[in-house]
């Protein structure tokens, strides 16, 4: 039963471009990438380019069967607010969004209070939130992994309704970024990450929507993956994709990764 609705869930791989690419770099990767990345079938396949790159990127991306994410959003719709992307600009151009990077909740202020306001705000303009959680190095050595990733499911979701009415669940993706693992070069193993997912992860979320919900939603992993480890990752049955880095940005190594997912 767990294992049919575990293969249920669609594959979904997302580039996280970060602070890298001008609108020309942007224009010439995508249109390396699509190629690639086109025939691929059976996998969701997102690119989360810069703000300044989405429209360039969103052209580029149109009759293809690849998903366009931005990185962030602001949760207020519009006003004055200097220097923020509200949730209706994101969502003219995107169907996904970013929420909660560890590289925003330390360098920005992100806290799980603001994720949660951000949530809400994606869902509001029917954006699919990437919503992202993991400790960091000092709270893995402490051993407070379960604490610190639970708070922020309870706390980023918190007062969410509707999400178990019309498949709703299906529709949100959690990435689990141990912190320790982001662009270290140093991945979390399969058999780790699997085992935060199904243990603090999943049943965090079935204990605030249900099992039925906590089963459709998809949980990547996210931190040194490549298109070498990437395999091993996807043998894990929790993970159902990766967020990906650094690795992203190269276009033999993404398309291996997007190609690993693909069952
Ligand atoms: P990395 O980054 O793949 O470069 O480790 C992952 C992320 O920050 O989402």
């Amino acid at each position: 039963m767990y294992r049919i609705e575990t293969r249920m869930r669609k594959p979904f791989v997302a580039g996280n471009w970060k602070m890298y690419k001008t609108v020309a770099e942007a224009r010439q990767l995508v249109s390396e990438l699509v190629p690639g990345l086109q025939g691929i079938a059976g996998v969701e396949k997102v690119l989360c380019p810069p703000f300044i790159d989405l429209l360039a990127v969103a052209a580029l991306l149109e009759g293809t069967d690849i998903g366009l994410g931005a990185q962030n959003l602001f949760w207020e719709t519009s006003g004055a607010y200097t220097g923020e992307v509200s949730p209706k600009m994101v969502a003219e151009l995107c169907r996904y969004v970013i929420i909660g990077h560890s590289e925003r909740r330390s360098y920005f202020g992100e806290t799980d209070e603001t994720v949660n306001r951000r949530v809400k705000a994606a869902f509001a303009h029917g954006l699919v939130p990437i919503v992202c959680v993991g400790e960091t190095l000092d709270e893995y050595e402490a051993e407070k992994t379960a604490e610190v990733v639970s708070r922020q499911i309870r706390d980023g979701l918190a007062g969410i309704d509707g999400l178990q009415e019309a498949g709703a669940g299906a529709l949100m993706v959690v990435a689990y970024e141990p912190v320790w693992a982001i662009g270290t070069g140093r991945p979390s193993t399969p058999e780790g990450a699997a085992s935060v997912i199904r243990d603090v992860i999943r049943s965090t979320l079935a204990e605030l929507f249900g099992v039925e919900t906590a089963q459709a939603v998809r949980v990547l992993y996210g931190g040194s993956v490549n298109g070498k480890n990437a395999a091993e990752f996807f043998a894990e049955p929790e993970l159902d994709g990766a967020l990906v880095g650094g690795a992203s940005l190269k276009v033999a190594d993404f398309t291996q990764i997007v190609q690993s997912a693909a069952r």
